[in-house]
């Protein structure tokens, strides 16, 4: 089954075979439930200030907003894309293998907001942190935003780049919480579990997105080639919201909130890093070779102009 990167989901995906995780709290032997360096405002000199149990209690709402976003990116933008792609709703001849294979995407990520949003009632019940009642799905309102200025007449496709976007980015989170050991071992271990079919959908969509990008006529891809650098900034900018009301429930004051958040949300955190296989994929599929392409990435910071 070489070059297809679904060739042995059956047996691999965690849907197929993984095990339920079940946590074990280990705050006692000083784990967290996040790793504190990716809470971007936990090391601010305001948020010190409040001791060890709100910073506790804000990691704790920061591993929420992590598993909760998840959950409603991975159904309402991930799952929405390729379900286009499995019923062959794209406008583009789609072989029988690739349909497929984005119904085992559809598997997956429905598995996987149902795990995140599983050891998120898990860690509510083993810390007493409530889960806040907010929506944490803000990012899907700020990417049909885009979608709606950028390429208004064209919402199918829209679908697909954030889909293809949102698939290739390679996050800190994903990346490097596994094999942090300051972390409680059953958030590694789902995470680790996570990173591993998402290696797959990597090659999926970049596969994928060669192909859609070879279908689009001269006028679409002028408006792709716009598009992406904004979508790519809308997936890795942080959702503020909760990170402000969880700040204010810690007993931040409202105008050190507002100094914490400035502080720390300037830009989006480590976007040429994260965002570095997503570009090398428009790169080699000549997004590039579109004018104005260059100026629309290094606009968000994304490659040097
Ligand atoms: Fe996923
Ligand atoms: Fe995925």
């Amino acid at each position: 089954m070489t070059g297809d990167p679904f060739g042995d989901w059956y047996d691999a995906a965690g849907v197929r075979g993984g095990t339920r995780r079940l946590l074990r709290d280990e705050t006692e032997q000083g784990l967290a439930y996040f790793p504190e360096k990716l809470v971007p405002y936990l090391d601010h000199e305001l948020v010190k200030a409040l001791g060890p149990e709100a910073r506790r209690d804000l990691t704790v709402r920061h591993l929420y907003q992590f598993l909760l976003a998840t959950t409603h990116l991975e159904t309402r933008i991930v799952n929405r894309g390729a379900e286009r792609i499995a019923n062959n709703r794209v406008g583009l001849h789609l072989p029988a293998r690739t349909r497929m294979n984005a119904f085992k995407v559809y598997c997956d990520e429905g598995y996987h907001a149902l795990y995140s949003l599983d050891l998120a009632e898990q860690v509510e019940a083993a810390t007493g942190v409530t889960i806040p009642g907010w929506d944490f799905g803000g990012f899907t309102r700020r990417l049909d935003d885009t979608a709606a200025r950028l390429l208004p007449d064209a919402p199918v496709l829209a679908q697909l780049l954030q889909v293809v976007v949102f698939e290739t980015l390679i996050t800190a989170v994903l990346n490097e919480l596994p094999n942090d050991p300051g972390v409680v071992t059953t958030v590694r271990e789902l995470t680790r579990d996570h990173a591993r079919d998402e290696g797959r959908h990597h090659r999926f969509f970049a596969a994928f997105f060669h192909e859609l990008w070879t279908g689009l006529d001269a006028n679409r891809r002028a408006q792709a080639a716009l598009a992406l650098p904004a979508f790519i900034e809308d997936c890795l900018r942080f959702d503020t919201l909760p990170a402000e009301r969880s700040l204010t429930l810690a007993g931040l004051a409202p105008g050190d909130t507002v100094t914490v958040l400035a502080d720390t949300f300037d830009r989006p955190q480590r976007l040429r890093e994260n965002a570095a296989a997503t570009v090398r994929m428009c790169r080699s599929a000549g997004v590039f070779d579109v004018p104005g392409a260059v100026e629309a990435f290094a606009g968000k910071g994304l490659i040097d102009g």
